[in-house]
């Protein structure tokens, strides 16, 4: 397996307070990551730093072999609006644009693909996810559901190679998020690897790899293996995640 993502030695400081401590890991083409742990743990900032939007104090983080640690913003930005695509627990759609042009606003402004490659693709990514029909409406008339469906097309855009996520279901109830997390799931599928932060077991099982954060520093993994949906009515999967967690102290 190829690996995308490897992060050696991250440390991030806030002035005096030391929030990641040394954080070391890897990961590979096409897997699926989910980071928990307390509040606090520092499970937002390690996806922050890793993807530039904050910067690490120390450390280095490599993307398909590439340091991108001490990137200029510019060039960082670059990167994350052409490989790396982000979900967060709110929608972060642009209120005066239907959710259609929030969608494609991503792809106009990166020259990965052209206009016409980019409205294909978003049709495409708002059929997969079931919010064609509300395509031209304004983000203030559909539900949170399909705000966060939206929020997904408009990360995936420009067919990025990793997905980030902090707490990307926080803020939907448990049918939706189901509902979401087949669609995180079935785009791990085809082949983006995905990295999220969740609070919520559920949303952990739906991970090959569990990372858990405590005190900034990675206490333990559990490797679950590549998520089925057969597999998981057995419920065992969410056995052993619960069982693990509990040993985290969770
Ligand atoms: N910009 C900042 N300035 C100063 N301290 C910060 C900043 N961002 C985070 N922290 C501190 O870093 C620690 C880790 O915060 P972080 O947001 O990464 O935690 P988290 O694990 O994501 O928590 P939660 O589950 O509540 O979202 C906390 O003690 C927080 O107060
Ligand atoms: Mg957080």
């Amino acid at each position: 397996m190829k690996t995308i993502l490897e992060v050696q030695n991250l440390c991030k400081n806030y002035e005096d307070t030391k929030v990641l401590n040394n954080i070391n890991f890897k990961v590979d083409e096409g897997e699926f990551i989910a980071i928990m742990g307390q509040s606090g743990s520092g499970k937002s900032t390690l996806l922050y730093s890793i993807s530039g939007m904050d910067r690490p104090t120390k450390g280095n983080v490599l993307l398909s072999g590439k340091d991108i640690s001490n990137l200029e913003d510019e060039k960082m930005a670059e990167v994350r609006l052409n490989k790396m695509g982000f979900i967060f627990q709110n929608s972060h759609l642009l209120k005066n644009l239907s959710i259609r042009d929030n969608i494609v606003l991503p792809g106009f402004k990166s020259a990965k693909l052209l206009r016409d490659e980019i409205n294909q693709h978003a049709d495409k990514l708002m059929e997969k996810t079931g919010i064609t029909s509300v395509a031209t409406h304004d983000i203030k008339k559909v539900s949170g559901g399909q705000l966060q469906r939206a929020a997904i097309c408009r990360a995936l855009v420009n067919q990025p190679d990793i997905l980030f996520g902090d707490e990307p279901t926080g803020s939907l109830n448990s049918s939706t998020t189901k509902e979401v997390m087949d669609i995180i799931n079935a785009i791990n599928r085809e082949g983006t690897t995905v990295m999220i932060v969740t609070h919520d077991v559920k949303v952990a099982t739906r991970a090959g790899r569990v990372i858990f954060l405590l005190d900034g520093n990675i206490h333990d993994e559990l490797l679950l293996g590549k998520y089925n949906e057969d597999e998981n009515k057995s419920s065992s999967r969410e056995k052993r995640l619960f069982e693990w967690l509990e040993k985290q102290g969770f």
